[in-house]
Order: C-alpha cells, then sequence, then structure tokens
C-alpha cells in the first residue's frame, strides 16, 4: 500500500485536462459533422479550450521538471513502469502536437486563431492549402490516437485501483 498522493497542482492540473480534452475529442468529432447553427460558437469554444490544454501542458511539463513524480510501489513491475512511463510519453507529445497542429492549421488556412476575439495570435505556419490540408489531417488522427491511449491509460488506472487496490489510482484523487 501507498499512501502518498501527488501534489494538489498536479491532481487539480490532471483532472482539469482530462475533462478539457474528453469533451474537446467529443465537441472536435460533433462539430465536424454538424451543420447545426451552434458549429460557430461549438468551433470557438473548441480552439479556445484547446489553447488551455496547451498552457496547462506547459505548466504542468514545467512543475514535473521542478518536482518529479514520487517512485511507484515496489511492486509494480519493471515492465509495467515502463509501459506506464512510454504512454505517458506519449499522451504528453500528443497533448502539445495536438493543440499546436490546430493552431498551425488556422494559420494555413489564413484565418489567425482570436483569444475572446480581442487578441490576435501569430500565425504559426504559412498560408498554405495543401499545408492546410495535411494539419488537419494530423490534427485529427493525433486526437484519435490520444483517445486510444487515454483509454489504455485509464484501463491501467482501473486495474490499479479496482482490482490490486494497492493506492496507485489514490496518488492522482
Ligand atoms: C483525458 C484523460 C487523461 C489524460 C490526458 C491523463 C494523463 C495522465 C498523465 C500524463 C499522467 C502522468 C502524471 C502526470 O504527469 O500528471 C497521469 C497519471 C495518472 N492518471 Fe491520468 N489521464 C487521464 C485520465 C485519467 C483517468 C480517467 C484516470 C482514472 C480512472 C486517471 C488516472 C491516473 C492515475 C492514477 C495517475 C497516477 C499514476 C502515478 O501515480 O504515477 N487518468 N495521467
Ligand atoms: C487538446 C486539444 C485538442 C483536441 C483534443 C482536439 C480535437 C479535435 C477533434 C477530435 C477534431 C475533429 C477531427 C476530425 O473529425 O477529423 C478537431 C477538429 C478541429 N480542431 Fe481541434 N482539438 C484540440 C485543439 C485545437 C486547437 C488549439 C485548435 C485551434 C486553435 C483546434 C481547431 C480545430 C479545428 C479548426 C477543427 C476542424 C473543424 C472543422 O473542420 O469542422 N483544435 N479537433
Amino acid at each position: 500500500m501507498t499512501p502518498v498522493r501527488l501534489p494538489l497542482s498536479m491532481r487539480l492540473i490532471h483532472w482539469t485536462t482530462a475533462a478539457l480534452v474528453l469533451s474537446l475529442i467529443g465537441l472536435g468529432l460533433a462539430m465536424t459533422d454538424s451543420l447545426a447553427n451552434w458549429r460557430i460558437a461549438g468551433i470557438q469554444l473548441h480552439k479556445l479550450a484547446g489553447l488551455c490544454v496547451l498552457v496547462l501542458t506547459v505548466v504542468r511539463l514545467s512543475l514535473r521538471a521542478r518536482e518529479p513524480l514520487p517512485e511507484l510501489p515496489a511492486h509494480v513491475s519493471r515492465l509495467q513502469q515502463r509501459v506506464a512511463g512510454l504512454v505517458q510519453v506519449m499522451i504528453y507529445l500528443l497533448l502539445v502536437a495536438i493543440p499546436l497542429s490546430g493552431w498551425a492549421m488556422q494559420g494555413a488556412a489564413g484565418n489567425p486563431v482570436k483569444v475572446f476575439g480581442a487578441l490576435t495570435l501569430p500565425q504559426i505556419a504559412p498560408e498554405s492549402l495543401v499545408l492546410y490540408g495535411a494539419l488537419r489531417e494530423a490534427h485529427g488522427f493525433f486526437a484519435i490516437s490520444l483517445l486510444l491511449l487515454i483509454m489504455l491509460h485509464i484501463a491501467g488506472a482501473l486495474y490499479h485501483g479496482l482490482v490490486l487496490r494497492d493506492g496507485v489510482l489514490r496518488r492522482m484523487l
């Protein structure tokens, strides 16, 4: 048993990011297929929430760099730790790549991202229809890959919490 909890800041960021990311994937898929009149407002909300994920991820990575996570309990095998670590690295890569590809795709489309209609963010990609198409594809592909990794991650977390009951899930609650 391990009573260790991750720092409150890490737990708050973890759950805020989790709620945002799952909502963003749902909203992203729904708005892409929708002709309804909420689509424009949905896309605006999607961009804003997506940029929040980027900011939260940068903060989270700098917190982790300053204070590494506490060790997992000894009964978690080397192999399991490696797999969990690899999934986390891939999740982090996608948490950066997805918002950046969204932001860049808007630049490539010649439609710079505006925050609250006031602040216009710099275009991080040159205007190009071909580039827009590639980034649009990449954005969707990355998001679905993230969803699959998250399912793996949740399965692992629930296995620890409900089957092993070894305190690993509680570290994040
Ligand atoms: C969008 C959904 C999610 C994302 C992107 C995500 C991402 C992450 C990442 C990157 C970590 C590594 C620790 C850190 O850097 O903060 C982590 C840890 C953890 N996550 Fe998630 N997570 C998600 C959802 C969930 C859910 C739904 C659960 C519970 C069922 C969960 C349980 C855990 C646990 C227990 C840890 C801590 C493992 C440890 O103590 O080392 N996560 N998560
Ligand atoms: C973690 C953050 C994000 C996630 C998980 C996410 C997820 C998604 C998903 C699943 C789709 C639908 C893909 C498809 O059907 O092929 C989508 C579409 C889209 N996303 Fe994101 N996204 C994020 C961040 C962003 C950001 C930061 C922007 C722009 C600043 C953005 C702009 C867009 C646009 C413009 C579309 C296409 C809308 C359309 O063509 O109807 N996304 N996103």
